[in-house]
């Protein structure tokens, strides 16, 4: 029987911090009330030279560095992000070009706060089936450039970074035991980021590229602009409180567990009220909740990857705990995981000194087949097509054929 072990974890923060004092030099708002509504004191926040991509390539290196192995050996990378850099490439394919993992899968996943324990979910079923061996599973986030700086019941909340960690297959009992995921699409309304796609024409036939800006607006009622995001806070509060109490009790009974042999929960961190609440619910003590939202604020799918990285270095994860998590949020999501942690690896000098070489390595691999694609394209791209090629749309009115080169993807 296989089984799938947390072997390494890292996390990475923009080096940015947003005091509540900042924040309320240009709204009105103040440090006591996001303290005593929230929990939260700061946020990090994404500088120019930050990305979603960025942020999940230094939490996996780190994850890959604990773990003590080289990004050759990966067979599946998830990014769970609501804040890709790109529809497409998705994130995970970024990380896997910057890390050179040519053995791996790729995909990013959509379940908003709760994309961490869903991606771990997906991934120890892989390792368990034995498809794959190891697996970067990654939480990456950059909330603050979707928020509205001027709604003050959102921009207080969120903040920037990543977590990852490295599952690996292995025949002794213990890691991610049980996991349940669960949806309620009826609720997408409390909490979404609207895309641009609505508004764009619906075919080519109904395109007009002189009157794109005057397509009328979709209507939800809310005015929120496209790719911002919109919560209905209250909502989404109660919605947190019924879930976190609700499924911490389904997953214990399914790995048949009692609430009191929970070592460490380590939820989703939304608001430290929910935990309060939850803690009552469940009859469980606070100093079983992790919680590290007063430094980094609501980092959405990367919540979770980060607390575990704190957890473990503030001696609060140790081996052979019991450990449930839970995440929740748009969609509506939320899942939960059971695992007992495993032993923690010792951190090889000589193999992260070796990753940071493979880095490079990647790096330069990474150019010289943009550049040999380039070279393809001179030598065989005079394909003869008697065909007119169809004219795609394009946004800014450029009708058909690429005139400029693309742009390379950054990260
Ligand atoms: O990751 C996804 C999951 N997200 C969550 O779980 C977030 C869930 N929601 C929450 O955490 C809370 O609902 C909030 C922190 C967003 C709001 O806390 P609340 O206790 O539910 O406040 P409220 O929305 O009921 O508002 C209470 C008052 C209102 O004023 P009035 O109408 O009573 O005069 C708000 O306008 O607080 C006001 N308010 C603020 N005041 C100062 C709302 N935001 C702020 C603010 N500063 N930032």
């Amino acid at each position: 029987m296989r089984y799938a072990h947390i072997v390494g974890w890292g996390k990475s923060a923009p080096e940015r911090i947003l005091t509540n004092e900042d924040i309320s030099t240009f709204v009105d708002t103040s440090d006591t009330w996001i303290r005593e509504r929230s929990g939260i004191g700061q946020r990090h926040l994404a500088g120019s030279r930050d990305s979603t991509a960025s942020l999940a390539i230094a939490a996996a290196l780190e994850a890959l560095d604990v773990a003590n192995i080289s990004p050759s050996q990966v067979g599946l990378i998830i990014v769970a992000t609501s804040t890709p850099d790109y529809a497409f490439p998705s994130t995970a394919c970024q990380v896997q070009d910057a890390l050179g993992a040519d053995s791996a899968g790729a995909f990013d996943l959509s379940a908003a706060c709760s994309g961490f324990v869903y991606g771990l979910s997906m991934a120890s079923d892989a390792i368990k089936a034995g498809s794959i061996e190891y697996a970067l599973v990654i939480g990456a986030e950059v909330m603050t450039r979707v928020l509205d700086w001027k709604d003050r019941g959102t921009c207080v909340l969120f903040g920037d970074g990543a977590g990852a960690v490295v599952l690996q297959s292995s025949d002794q009992p213990g890691g991610v035991l049980s996991t349940i995921l669960r949806a309620d699409g009826s609720g997408g309304d409390m909490l979404f980021i609207r895309n641009n796609y609505r508004e764009q024409p619906a075919n080519i036939a109904e395109y007009d590229g002189a009157s794109a800006g005057a397509l009328p607006k979709i209507e939800d009622g809310k005015n929120i602009a496209p790719g911002y995001m919109y919560m209905n806070g209250r909502e989404v509060f109660r919605f947190g409180v019924r879930i976190l109490a609700g499924a911490t009790r389904e997953i214990i009974a399914k790995s048949g567990w009692e609430v009191d042999q929970i070592d460490l929960l380590i939820p989703h961190q939304a608001n430290i009220r929910i935990l309060e609440s939850a803690s009552k619910s469940l009859a469980l003590p606070m100093e079983r909740f992790y919680h590290n939202i007063e430094h980094y604020g609501n980092t959405s799918a990367a919540s979770i990857p980060m607390a575990i990285c704190d957890a473990v270095a503030s001696g609060r994860l140790r081996p052979n705990h019991k450990v449930v998590m839970v995440g929740f949020g748009g969609g509506l999501t939320w899942a939960a995981a059971a695992l007992e942690w495993g032993t923690p690896r010792v951190l090889n000098r000589a193999n992260r000194t070796m990753n940071r070489v493979r880095l490079g390595l990647a790096n330069v691999r990474s150019r010289a087949r943009r550049v040999l694609r380039r070279v393809e394209d001179r030598v065989f791209g005079a394909i003869d097509v008697s065909a007119e090629p169809l004219a795609a749309p394009s946004p800014n009115g450029r009708n058909g054929a690429v005139t400029e080169a693309e742009p390379e993807v950054r990260r």
